[in-house]
């Protein structure tokens, strides 16, 4: 066979100068992943969430990355990150989250948010074959959620169970890893700030059971994560875990002392007997002042008027978009 390449990136989320807060060093960085992965010429681009700052607000944010990414000479398949939509559900409130801060329950992904980011990029979960390889990618925000569209993915996740066995090679999807180090580790306390990281960053029992079965039965050979903006991998129960690093900034510093902490994206080389899986450093970092607040800020805490273009969002079009 001819060896071949793709690409997984992840959590690029550029921003808006339209928005109430901007990082211009991330829509750079973005720029720089997307010149250097158009360098590689690869089969078909990965984009494995957060591919917006706050496209859970601001639908232009999801249209004008999906406008950027049509615009690749090579097809490109999208799941959402909780950025994108909102966050993984809670019923019960963390500790951690700081004054002008929204509350872990107000961040709850919604089926409005959910259907504005399939309304833009498509369905929420998809899986196709190219070459021998099987690619599936689920939004995992729904998982736990209880919403229509978690009944929804798990009635198609179903069908994948008893589908048509799967290529050499089958690389799942999802934005949040479904565990850090274990699979059996327990489901981590929002209530208790020194786990409260671990918390934001996995995904609860009992849905992390079934999808690690989903993957299981369906011969996953890889998992790809982001969400975490570290590069670092787990083998378990015979798949490669596999979180990506990020191209907009690097966090959590220190949780594994393996873990790579650089921006960058991943290049997978397919050749007969192998696939290569290659960490690409950007090229240049950029550091430019931005403007605005970090973390998810309340309603009352979003002032577009701070915004460096205009855009017909108000401060109180702002709030109602929540
Ligand atoms: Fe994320």
């Amino acid at each position: 066979m001819t060896p071949w390449r793709f690409v997984f990136v992840a959590d690029m989320q550029p921003g808006s100068p339209r928005s109430f807060r901007y990082n211009p060093s991330w829509r750079e960085n973005w720029r720089e992943a997307r010149r250097q992965i158009l360098e590689l010429e690869p089969d078909l681009l990965l984009v494995g969430g957060d591919l917006t700052r706050d496209g859970s607000l601001h639908r232009f944010e999801l249209e004008e990355m999906k406008a950027d990414l049509d615009a690749l000479p090579f097809p490109v398949h999208v799941i959402a990150g909780n950025m994108d939509t909102g966050n993984k559900h809670t019923r019960v409130a963390g500790t951690f989250r700081g004054p002008g801060q929204c509350s872990d329950i107000e961040l709850n992904v919604t089926s409005e948010q959910l259907q504005q980011f399939a309304a833009v990029f498509g369905p929420l979960w998809w899986t196709f074959e190219h070459k021998g390889i099987r690619f599936s990618g689920l939004a995992d925000g729904v998982v736990n959620s209880g919403l229509p569209e978690e009944a929804a993915f798990w009635n198609w996740a179903e069908k994948q169970l008893k589908g048509a066995p799967p290529a050499g090679h089958h690389i799942w999807m999802m934005h949040s890893p479904p565990f850090l180090d274990r699979p059996d580790e327990p489901s981590w306390d929002i209530r208790d700030p020194a786990q409260y990281r671990n918390w934001y960053f996995s995904v609860d029992q009992p849905g992390r059971a079934r999808l690690l079965n989903l993957f299981r039965s369906t011969q996953a050979t890889r998992v790809l994560c982001g969400h975490v903006h570290l590069f670092h991998a787990v083998e378990a129960e015979g798949i490669r875990y596999v979180i990506g690093p990020a191209t907009s900034f690097v966090q959590w510093v220190g949780r594994w002392p393996d873990a790579r902490a650089e921006l960058g994206f991943l290049l997978f080389e397919v050749h007969e007997q192998d696939l290569r899986e290659i960490y690409v450093p950007l090229r240049r970092v950029h550091q430019i002042p931005g403007y605005g607040p970090g973390g998810h800020p309340s309603p009352d805490h979003r002032d577009y008027s701070l915004a460096w273009e205009p855009s017909s969002l108000s401060k109180r079009q702002g709030e109602n978009r929540l």
